[in-house]
């Protein structure tokens, strides 16, 4: 049975919701599903913006049949190719076999890479920058947005209605729990932190391209931004774009310490709990600390783009830094992260080496500095070690 939600008097989400998905994209674990947009415009001509994941397709098409009623589907706007959103296109075509895809050139070379199908030439409608579609009472623009999160990426601008139907960018992890619209649940409780781990794991790298988007947007009235994954926004989008804005730019959210450690038997865990609590001492608020052998990285690099200054402590392992710690520090770099500034705490029994081997990871990051010297440990925290990390909070805290 459909499950359609309205958006506008003639707009709809057609949309489904996925909970029994462990990882998505094979990687970040989703304990409360994702959900999977696409929206349906009926105009003198109807416009499907998207389509979802194979997973859900039968709830998908139930929802655009009860929206439909009969009518033909004249459109079928492709913004992202990713397999997610766009794995029944074939489907469409077969379903509504006189439908035109609307996409750019890059998107339909991929659309032919990843299926089989043939459409005739005036079933394609290849759109370039700043083209538009008049659909009747609504007009689209289109506007590129390349590595947001796909080269092919583009979004579409309903000018009639000031809607932005933006794509990957403004979304969620977490599946729609019955309301759609984010003013209608607690976001910034409940999703805002999905929404950080969201960006931060799939667009984090590609900062420069999500401002190029935004800047492109800031000339825009904007009065509903229309996702493919989470809650639609129509109030409040400000407080929304300023997180991106602090995202893409790489800038904290917040002026205190994450301390991120792995631990074998305890003894470096112990130096950076001693380390917390000196951070404490000395006023710093909000203190988080990680095991990165417990916790999944995505949701540490996301914690990462939020704090300001990140302390790495590592077991020295295979004459090499920890496994999951090497793990994550090779995630952050891939995911581009910049002005912060960093301590490292390193454990070495008889061969004390991770301590370098870190700094020279951490050294390619942009702007960012390392504070002080390595605190070392052999085997466990001593007096000695006690008095160093005691320096190394006061320096950290110099620096907030
Ligand atoms: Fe939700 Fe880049 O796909």
């Amino acid at each position: 049975m459909h499950n359609v939600k309205i958006i506008t008097k003639d707009l709809y989400w057609v949309g489904a919701n996925d909970r029994r998905i462990a990882l998505f994209e094979s990687v970040y674990p989703v304990p409360n599903g994702i959900s999977y947009n696409s929206y349906l415009l009926l105009d003198d001509k109807t416009v499907l913006f998207d389509t979802i994941d194979k997973s859900v397709n039968h709830q998908f098409f139930e929802n655009i049949e009860y929206v439909l009623n009969g009518k033909n589907l004249d459109y079928l706007v492709i913004n992202h190719m990713e397999p997610d959103h766009c794995a029944e296109i074939e489907s469409i075509t077969k379903k509504y076999p006189q439908v035109k895809i609307v996409c750019n050139t890059k998107t339909q070379t991929m659309i032919n890479q990843f299926f089989n199908f043939e459409l005739p030439e005036n079933q394609w409608q290849i759109v370039k920058e700043g083209d538009t579609l008049k659909t009747g009472n609504h007009n689209l623009t289109f506007v590129f947005a390349p590595m947001v999160h796909w080269p092919e990426v583009m979004v579409t601008y309903d000018t009639t209605d000031k809607i932005l139907f933006s794509a990957d960018a403004f979304g969620s992890f977490g599946a729609i729990d019955g309301n759609i619209f984010a003013d209608e649940v607690d976001f910034d409780h409940r999703y805002m932190d999905e929404a950080r781990r969201y960006y931060t794991n799939i667009v984090g790298k590609y900062g420069m391209q999500v401002q190029t988007l935004l800047k492109k947007a800031a000339n825009i009235e904007i009065k509903m931004i229309c996702p493919l994954h989470g809650y639609v926004w129509r109030k409040d989008l400000e407080v929304f774009i300023d997180k991106y804005n602090k995202w893409s730019n790489y800038e904290p959210e917040i002026k205190s310490v994450l301390i991120a450690y792995s631990s074998v038997y305890g003894n470096t865990q112990n130096a950076a709990e001693i380390l917390a609590g000196k951070l404490a001492q000395l006023g710093i608020k909000d203190i988080k600390m990680y095991d990165v052998s417990v916790t999944h990285p995505s949701y540490i690099v996301a914690d990462i783009f939020k704090y300001s200054h990140i302390v790495f402590a590592s077991t020295t392992y295979n004459m090499g830094i920890f496994v999951n710690m090497e793990n994550l520090l090779h995630d952050v770099t891939a995911h581009n992260l910049q002005n912060r500034k960093i301590a490292i705490i390193e454990n070495g029994s008889w061969a004390c080496c991770c301590g370098n081997q870190m700094t020279e990871i951490i050294s390619k990051w942009k702007n960012t500095e390392i504070i002080g010297n390595n605190v070392q440990l052999k085997s466990s925290v001593k007096s000695n070690t006690r008095n160093e990390l005691e320096i190394l909070a006061q320096e950290i805290t110099k620096t907030m």
